[in-house]
């Protein structure tokens, strides 16, 4: 590809960055619609974030992705914010127009697309069980209350922050929500009234490819069971529910399309989802 003066770009913030998936993800579908951009990932330091978001505002950026450590602090730098972000309370996504700056958070409607999109299913009055608490889990299960899940149960090894994150989907969004201890009886009966259940910790991530957050005993083929990990692409949680007949969710389809959003915030276009699939599955 030629850069240019003209070519827009699109950043990545975050500290460290490691081998983050985004840039190969980003840049395989502009060069499939042909579009002159470039996806860049940048390290910032917590103490220069401020600097670099105005910078960015008088180059060709036309928007960036932020991760770890930056998604709560550069909300303090955005003009605008979206619902869903503002929600969640953490920004993953920023577009640049105009000098201005409006964040978003994808990881959420991200995971829902890829529920819709695997199960051809709506959430829309489903009862859902979430496992971890995280900024994952609330980027999730926040989204699923504003799209009408109709209860969910939030199940984290330390009670007290399911119970923060229950009571702060309740208030915000007026859904049903209830906190359910972690490896207790209460665990069964919770899972007898659900119909999705999805796994946010990092449990089942590789190296430690044999653990899973549940006991296999308790799956029933009724669920359909999602992982947000995707590394190894079918971890043992998703495995165990594959063995007990239910339907499941890979983490991979999260990953694409909280990109295809974020790729679609900056650019109007529809994202090539296929295509950023078939990178990532080589990567
Ligand atoms: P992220 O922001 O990516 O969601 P995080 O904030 O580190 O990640 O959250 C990780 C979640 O996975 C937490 O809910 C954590 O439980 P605690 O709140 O008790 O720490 C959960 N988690 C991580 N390792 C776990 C394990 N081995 N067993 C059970 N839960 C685990």
């Amino acid at each position: 590809m030629i850069i240019s003066t003209k070519t827009k770009l699109v950043g990545l913030l975050g500290y460290p960055l490691g081998h983050s998936m985004s840039p190969v993800m980003h840049n395989a579908a502009f060069e499939n619609l042909s579009l002159d951009k470039i996806y860049i990932p940048i390290e910032v330091l917590p103490e220069n974030l401020e600097t670099v978001v105005k910078g960015m505002t008088k180059m060709n950026f036309e928007g960036f992705n932020v991760t770890i450590p930056h998604k709560i602090e550069i909300m303090k730098y955005l003009d605008e914010t979206d619902e869903y972000a503002r929600c969640i309370g953490a920004v993953n996504t920023v577009k640049i127009k105009d000098g201005k700056l409006k964040g978003y958070n994808t990881d959420g409607i991200g995971f829902l697309r890829s529920y819709e999109e695997s199960t051809k299913d709506k959430i829309e009055g489903k009862n859902v069980f979430i496992i971890g608490c995280g900024g994952a889990s609330r980027a999730v299960s926040m989204t699923l209350a504003l799209n009408k899940a109709n209860k969910i149960y939030i199940c984290n090894r330390t009670h007290d922050k399911a119970l923060n994150l229950a009571e702060d989907i309740k208030r915000q969004t007026k859904i049903r929500c209830e906190a359910v201890l972690y490896d207790h009886e209460e665990v069964i009966k919770a899972l007898q009234d659900t119909d999705v259940l999805i796994n946010t910790t990092s449990v089942g991530m590789s190296p430690n490819i044999e653990e899973s957050p549940l006991d296999k005993r308790l799956l029933d083929k009724r669920l359909t069971v999602c992982d947000i990990v995707y590394n190894p692409r079918k971890t043992r949680l998703l495995k165990d529910a594959e063995e007990k007949g239910c339907r499941i969710v890979e983490g991979l389809a999260m990953l694409v399309y909280q990109g295809a959003e974020a790729f679609e915030i900056w650019t109007d276009v529809k994202a090539p989802s296929d295509i950023m699939f078939e990178v990532l599955k080589d990567f």
